[in-house]
């Protein structure tokens, strides 16, 4: 395996093993949603490994952690890396935790060749990449960079009516939401290794994806109101069923996302609530909610427009209430050139091959490109396969990753 030499792969592996472990599912099926007791436990291990290593842990009031390891010269800002360590229900255990153990390995990596960085390195792992309790991705970037703001943060509910504040309060984190936000040259350079979650790189047989933009993620809430009611006694005619006219915006929405001739176009209905959930009652209250991409972000938005003209056309034909929900539309991130070059040099020099490409799915680095220069590192994982159980990278491709991580870290900090 051609790999850095100090580089401690099967410790790595063993640690990305253990964290997976740390799941509200039954193992091999990793399940952490954030502030919940598996995502507390992880976030101990985590914060173990951190101080065995000496970095420096602090934790801001929403649980976004940051180790730090002291350069020469405090008055520099720090160059970071990391990624998140919630999961997503049924997912596997490459996710985000590649970034966070892989960014906490090339640390150790560069502490065992007795580096000394002028710039701190900083490891960031972000609360809530993962839009599971509150609906809404990249909770604890988003707030870094202030995109939601803290009275926007405080309104947010998860589907059992609790909020923010007291599940972080549960949780153990304290201090006011106003001091999560960042400013401006708080990090000089970020940069977050991240599994591809496509196939491009596994099916061309390159080692690494250099990423030099994020795709425009949105999410529309959509609750249609109809009126419930006996599946047997009511007739057919004079119906209101919530159901039937969600399907038909599901539909709608494939169509859209279909129709803009652009490949780069994704919609997706992920969550169908139905109230009352009986199979002998009509439907009456069902809520969607649904997740739209693009790396044009026009584009991104006419599908929104198509999901609104949907929403008004089926609310009139069938006589139902529609209200729609935006909860977040963010523009599309474009990566640095000078951490882009940095990375390319880099994996020039450990001899391993790399594309530029495009990542389709949202990072907290989507975030951190509004408060600092960005980049991401992408390795391959098995047919393209995540969010799901079955999500496997191999450990040379890990290896492949840390090591140039390592390389540009130690190129930045210098
Ligand atoms: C991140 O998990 C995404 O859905 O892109
Ligand atoms: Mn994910
Ligand atoms: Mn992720």
């Amino acid at each position: 395996m051609n790999t850095h030499p100090r580089l401690e792969i099967d410790g790595l592996i063993a640690e990305l093993m253990t964290l997976a472990q740390i799941s509200e599912a039954e193992p091999p099926i990793v399940t952490r949603v954030v502030f919940g007791e598996a995502d507390r436990r992880a976030r101990a291990y985590l914060k173990g490994l951190c101080a065995a290593a000496g970095l420096t842990v602090r934790e801001d009031a929403v649980g976004n952690t940051f180790a730090r390891w002291q350069g020469s010269d405090a008055e520099l800002a720090p160059v970071g890396t990391g990624s998140h360590i919630d999961a997503i229900p049924n997912a596997g255990l490459y996710d985000g935790c590649v970034g966070v153990l892989g960014g906490l390995e090339a640390i150790r990596v560069l502490q065992h060749l007795g580096f000394k960085p002028r710039r701190s390195i900083e490891l960031v792992i972000f609360t809530a990449e993962e839009p599971t309790r509150f609906g809404i991705g990249c909770l604890g970037s988003r707030m870094m960079a202030n995109v939601l703001t803290p009275s926007q943060a405080l309104a947010l509910r998860d589907k059992e009516g609790r909020g923010l504040e007291e599940l972080r309060t549960q949780a153990g984190f304290a201090g006011t939401l106003e001091s999560v936000a960042l400013p401006l040259g708080r990090f000089h350079q970020f940069i977050e290794l991240h599994i591809e979650q496509g196939p491009l790189l596994e099916q061309e047989g390159i080692d690494l994806g250099l990423v030099t933009h994020i795709a425009a993620p949105a999410s529309v809430r959509v609750v249609i109101e109809g009126e419930g009611g006996h599946a047997g006694a009511r007739l057919m005619p004079g119906r209101k069923d919530a159901l039937a006219a969600a399907a038909e915006l599901i539909l709608a929405l494939e169509t859209a996302a279909r129709s803009t001739g652009a490949i780069d176009t994704v919609a997706t209905v992920g969550v169908c609530e139905v109230f009352p959930g009986a199979v002998n009652s009509i439907p009456s209250r069902v809520r969607l909610e649904t997740d739209i991409r693009d790396i044009d972000g026009a584009r991104r938005d006419c599908v929104i427009d198509a999901l609104h003209a949907a929403c008004g056309e089926v609310s009139g034909r069938r006589g139902v209430a529609i209200a729609e929900e935006l909860v977040n539309a963010d523009p599309p991130a474009t990566c640095d050139a000078e951490i882009l070059a940095a990375l390319e040099a880099s994996a020039v020099e450990a001899g391993k091959s790399y594309k530029k490409m495009v990542s389709r799915a949202y990072h907290d680095s989507l975030f951190m490109a509004r408060i600092a220069p960005v980049a991401m590192l992408f390795i391959p994982c098995r047919g393209g396969v995540s969010h799901r159980p079955d999500e496997y990278a191999r450990p040379e491709w890990i290896g492949s990753g840390v090591h140039v991580l390592a390389r540009t870290l130690a190129g930045l900090a210098a």
